[in-house]
Parts: C-alpha cells; structure tokens; sequence
C-alpha cells in the first residue's frame, strides 16, 4: 500500500498577517470550460493550480483545445469555439472533482461525439442520476453505472429545450443544464429552490452570452455564441474560510485574507460567523469581471453558537466543515439542519466530522440532515480525513483551539483545492508538520 500525507499539528497559535489563499475552484473549472468553446484567445489570471481545475484543463486539452502551461494563476485559452471540440481517444478523468464531472455531462452530451467520464473512488459513488435524469428529458444519451454513479458513457444526441424545477438546490446540476442549453434550438429555464452559487450565469454573460435571471430562475436560449474575455480570478472564499475560523477561534488573531471573492451567493460562512459573534469586516469592496471582492479582516472574538438559518445552507455548501469546528469552540449550541446534501459531498461530511469530533471529545449529535454541536474543550488525537481535503482543513485549523496535538490522515487530496496549504498554515502561525504513514 502507498505511503499517505499526514498533517501532524500542535495545539494552540495565533494567526496574524496578510495572505492571499489560492483561486476559486468554481470559478476555475469555469474559466476553461467557456474559454474552451469561446470564439478568440481567453487570458486567465488567478487560476486554482490544483488537481480538480486540472482535470477539467486536462480534459479540454484532450478534445483538442490548446492551453498553455499554467504558471503562478496565468493561462491562456486558444478557444475553439461552440462545435470545434473534438472527440478524446481516452476515457477523461475527472479525478475528485464533482463539479468537472457535472458540468461536463452537460456540455459534452450536446456534442458531436461520444466519450466516457470517469473519477476516483470518492467521485465514482457520488450521485449522477441529478444530471443525467434531465439530460436525458433533454434528449441526451447518457449510461450510468448500476446505483446512477460514474463511469458516465455520452453519445451524440440532438438536444431539444427543458423547463425544469431544480429538486435540489445544486449549482452543478443547473451549470449542468445551462451548458446543454447552449446548444439547443429554443429556449430552457431552470429554476431553483433556493439560491446557490451563480458563477456560471455571471461568466456566461461576461462571455458576451445572453441570458436572463429572474429570482431563482434561468431563462437562456441556445444557439448564440461566446466571445474570448479576459478573467481575473478571485481567491477562493472556501479555502479562506478555514483561516476565517482559525482566526475566530484563535486569541489575540488579526488576519487578513486578500483579494477574496465574497459573490452573495457564497457568503453564506461570513453571514453565519457575524451571527455567532465575530469580528469579520470586508475591506476594500470592488467588483472584479461580474465577480464581488474584499479584503476580509478577521480578528479573533468568542463565538456563540446559534440556529443555523435553512435559507444560509447552499450559500456555505463547503464552509461547513469548517464551520463545524467554529460550533465546536462556541459557547453554547449550534443546530444545522436541512444540510442532507453534505452527506453526499467529497465523503459523508456529517459522519466524517462528527467521528472527528467525537476523537476530540466535543458532543455532539448526528441528525439525518445536519448535526448538534455543543461547544466544549477540544482534545487531541488521530482523526481519519477520509481522503476528504476539507475534513483533513478543517481538522488542522481546530488543533488551533485544542489542548493536545492533532494528527490527521489521508491528506493528499487536500492539492485539489488547496495547493500549499501547509505551506500557508505554517506562515501565518499554525505549527503543522507535513508527515506520512
Ligand atoms: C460547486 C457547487 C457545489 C459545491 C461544489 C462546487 C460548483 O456543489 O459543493 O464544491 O462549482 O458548482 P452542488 O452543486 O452539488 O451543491
């Protein structure tokens, strides 16, 4: 068996400083993909060069889009426009990455050729039928295996226009249906129960793609084309948000994140720290391509727990394992609910972090869609990430407030998002040792 990353980290610390965290994952994915099929050159900045943006780069080189090489967050897109991709030799592997392998489905099912879709462990248990259901009512061909998870296998199809209500409050899956629509002859809406993240009507439109958004609903009609753009990239909230908690839970901290985008849609971790008590302030406030962005400064102040409210929940999707931490170092109760969709994330994320936390001694109980924390001293011990680069963050900013050492396995996958983050720990104030086992 091959040797893992452990991160091995020391109680207590402050965090102080500037730092800018890596760029956003959303965005990221997004970036190749509509620079891919663009009409010209798309010049990227502050892209994530980390494992997931990389498979969908990879897999856009793979039906011949040419891209250059990376280098600190700079790239450019040769796109090839709507109908130049061309048909992979290979399988393409989304590696971890559920958003690669979502939104792909959605642009590649309206193809000219056929192509398979695979990941790893992690992603091939993940739930596929959310896209491949309305693909499918659009007219696509889509195979899953057996249980509705990948291997995905797509052959060509004409798509025709959908009307669909979003059972879920999932930005893949509406991506998903928006990049099919781009290719259909008519007009598709898609509606959502409840707002999450609208990175990819936002690029669409700076793309020079029309479309309309009224309330929760998309309406877009296929057949137009995207014009190449130049993206700045904002630093990833939910990579900022362990520091955000590390911060809040750590005495005498004042850190400030740089240049992080805080789009409405994905403050939800900033909205709910404010409402236990920290001392978060957004600086320097500017709009960057149709993306919101700060300076966050946050300074340690005790949290409280609260009821997390329902309407906060697809705003901090990702945040919560973090935030989970930020329940267990509270005074008082935290309550989540109507959070189910965490238990089909990276890992289960309520099982994963309620293990964790039952080895550092914080109560807590599970519920079919959220959990009960009460906030209390945090132990040490050895807690397993379940290949889960956010369980292995968030884990690591909590020995922050523990009285003994933490050691937590199975890190590796912590390069799909967040590329350096030891590296970055280490700087501002957290004494991690990077190890294997
Ligand atoms: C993402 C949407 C969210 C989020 C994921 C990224 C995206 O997933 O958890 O990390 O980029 O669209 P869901 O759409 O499944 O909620």
């Amino acid at each position: 068996m091959s040797l893992k990353q452990t991160f091995q980290v020391a109680p207590k610390g402050t965090l102080q400083g500037n730092m800018r965290v890596p760029g956003d994952k959303s965005i990221s994915h997004r970036s190749i993909i509509m620079g891919a099929i663009a009409e010209g050159t798309t010049h990227i900045e502050g892209f994530l060069e980390g494992e997931d943006s990389f498979a969908t780069l990879k897999a856009f080189r793979a039906m011949g889009v040419k891209i250059t090489e990376p280098h600190n967050g700079s790239l450019s897109i040769q796109g090839v426009g709507m109908s130049g991709l061309q048909e992979p030799t290979q399988p393409l592997d989304m590696g971890n990455s559920g958003t690669a392998m979502r939104l792909l489905c959605g642009l590649l099912a309206a193809q000219k050729f056929s192509c398979v879709l695979v990941g790893d462990e992690s992603l091939s248990s993940r739930p596929m039928k959310r896209v491949s259901e309305p693909l499918r009512t659009m007219g696509a061909k889509i195979e899953l295996e057996d249980g509705g998870m990948a291997p995905i296998r797509i052959s060509p199809s004409q798509l025709t226009a959908i009307n669909y209500d979003m059972p879920v409050a999932s930005a893949q899956v509406k991506s998903c249906l928006l990049l099919a629509a781009l290719y259909v002859d008519g007009v598709s809406t898609v509606t959502e129960p409840a707002v999450c993240r609208n990175h990819t009507e936002l690029m669409l439109q700076g793309f020079g793609y029309p479309l309309e958004i009224v309330g929760n609903k998309v309406t877009i009609r296929g057949g137009a084309s995207l014009k190449a753009c130049d993206i700045d990239i904002p630093a990833d909230i939910s990579s900022a948000a362990f520091f955000l908690v590390g911060a809040c839970i750590a005495p005498g901290s004042d850190l400030t994140l740089k240049h992080v985008g805080i789009n409405p849609t994905r403050i939800g971790v900033v909205n709910i720290l404010q409402a236990m008590g920290a001392n978060i302030e957004l600086l320097k406030q500017h709009e960057v391509g149709g993306e919101a962005v700060a300076d966050i400064r946050v300074r340690y102040a005790p949290l409280h727990g609260i009821d997390i409210p329902v309407d906060q929940v697809p705003l901090a999707i990702d945040e919560f394992p973090a935030l989970f931490i930020a329940a267990a170092c509270a005074e008082g109760i935290t309550t989540l609910s109507g959070a189910e969709e965490l238990r089909v994330k990276e890992s289960d994320r309520i099982q994963a972090m309620a293990d964790g936390l039952a080895t550092l001694g914080v109560k807590h109980e599970v519920k079919p869609d959220g959990i009960i924390i009460t906030g209390s001293a945090i132990g040490g011990g050895v807690i397993d990430s379940k290949g889960d680069h956010r369980i292995a963050m968030a884990f690591s900013i909590a020995a922050l407030a523990a009285d003994r050492e933490i050691t937590i396995l199975d890190c590796d996958n912590v390069a799909t998002s967040f590329p350096g983050f030891a590296e970055l720990a280490q700087s501002c104030g957290i004494d991690l040792r990077v190890g294997t086992s």
